[in-house]
C-alpha cells in the first residue's frame, strides 16, 4: 500500500495511538480524517490540519450521519484504520457489571466498527487500491481476568478481520490486523508496566503497512501470539506478571 496520496478515515484518531498515525499520515502527503465524539480532541486535531467527524460508534445513527457526510464529503476515501476503542478494567467474576459497560465495550470495539466497515464498503471496493486496518489486542489472543470483556470483543474483531479478509480476496481491498503492544495512551494510564511511545510504534508499523503484511505488530507480540496459541497456561502466566 502506498503510503502517500491516499483519504484516510481513522476512528479513534483524535488520541493515543489513532492520533499519532493520523499525523504521521497526513506529514506523509495523505488527506486524513479522524473520528471520534469528544468536541473539544476534534477541535485540537482540526488544528493541526486534519479533517475531522464527530460520531459515535455506539450509536447505529450516529455512524450512518457519519457515513452519509464521508460519501458526500471525501468520496475519495480509499483507506480505513478501525481504531477506536475503549478498555474497563474490572473483575467480572467479582461483581454485577452494569449492562452500560458491557455494551460500550462491545459496541465500541466491534459491533460499530462492523457496521462502519460494511456501510464504507461501497466505496473502498472502486477505488484501484483500498485497504482496512483494524486495531486489535494481544488480549484478543489470550484474554486477561481483569478485562475478559475488552479481551472478548478484540478476539471478535481479530476473528472479523481474518473473515474479511478471505472474504475481499479479489478485490482491491487488502485487509490488515494492527496489534499495539503496551503503548503510552490515555487507555493505558493507570498501568504500571513498560510501555512503547506512540511515535516510535507507529514509526515501526509504517513500513509494515506498506509492506501490506497481514498482522501490523512489534516482534514481542509475534512471540506472544504463537506462546498464547500453543501454550496458552505460559500466556496466562505472562500477563499475570505484567499486572504485577
Ligand atoms: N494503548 C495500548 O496499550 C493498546 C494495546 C493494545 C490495543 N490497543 C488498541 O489500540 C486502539 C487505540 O488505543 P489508544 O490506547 O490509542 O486509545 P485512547 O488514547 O484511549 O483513544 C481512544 C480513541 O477512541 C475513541 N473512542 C472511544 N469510544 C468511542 C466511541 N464510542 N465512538 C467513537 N470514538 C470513540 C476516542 O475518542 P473520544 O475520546 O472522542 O471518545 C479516542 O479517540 C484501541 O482500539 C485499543 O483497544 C491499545
Amino acid at each position: 500500500m502506498k503510503l502517500s496520496g491516499n483519504t484516510i478515515l481513522i476512528t479513534g484518531g483524535t488520541s493515543g495511538i489513532g492520533l499519532e498515525l493520523a499525523k504521521a499520515l497526513h506529514a506523509k502527503n495523505n488527506k486524513v480524517i479522524v473520528l471520534g465524539r469528544n468536541e473539544a480532541k476534534l477541535d485540537a486535531a482540526a488544528e493541526t490540519g486534519l479533517h475531522t467527524i464527530q460520531c459515535d460508534l455506539e450509536d447505529q445513527g450516529s455512524i450512518e450521519n457519519a457515513v452519509r457526510r464521508i460519501e458526500q464529503e471525501y468520496p475519495d476515501l480509499n483507506f480505513l484504520v478501525n481504531n477506536a476503542g475503549v478498555q474497563h478494567n474490572y473483575l467480572f467474576t467479582e461483581a454485577v457489571t452494569p449492562f452500560r459497560r458491557v455494551q460500550q465495550e462491545i459496541q465500541c470495539n466491534l459491533t460499530g466498527q462492523i457496521i462502519l466497515t460494511q456501510m464504507l464498503l461501497p466505496l473502498l471496493r472502486v477505488k484501484e487500491r483500498a485497504c482496512i486496518i483494524n486495531s486489535t489486542s494481544g488480549l484478543g489472543a489470550f484474554p486477561k481476568p481483569d478485562g475478559i470483556v475488552y479481551s472478548a470483543g478484540k478476539a471478535g474483531m481479530r476473528n472479523f478481520t481474518t473473515g474479511l479478509r478471505y472474504a475481499l480476496q479479489g478485490t482491491p481491498i487488502c485487509v490488515m490486523e494492527f496489534i499495539p503492544p503496551v503503548t503510552a495512551t490515555p487507555m493505558t494510564a493507570g498501568r504500571q508496566e513498560a510501555k512503547m511511545q506512540p511515535d516510535e510504534l507507529v514509526a515501526r508499523i509504517l513500513p509494515q503497512i506498506e509492506k501490506e503484511r497481514k498482522i501490523l505488530t512489534v516482534p514481542a507480540m509475534r512471540i506472544f501470539l504463537w506462546i498464547a496459541f500453543l501454550a496458552p497456561d505460559l500466556a496466562f502466566r505472562i500477563l499475570m506478571k505484567k499486572e504485577k
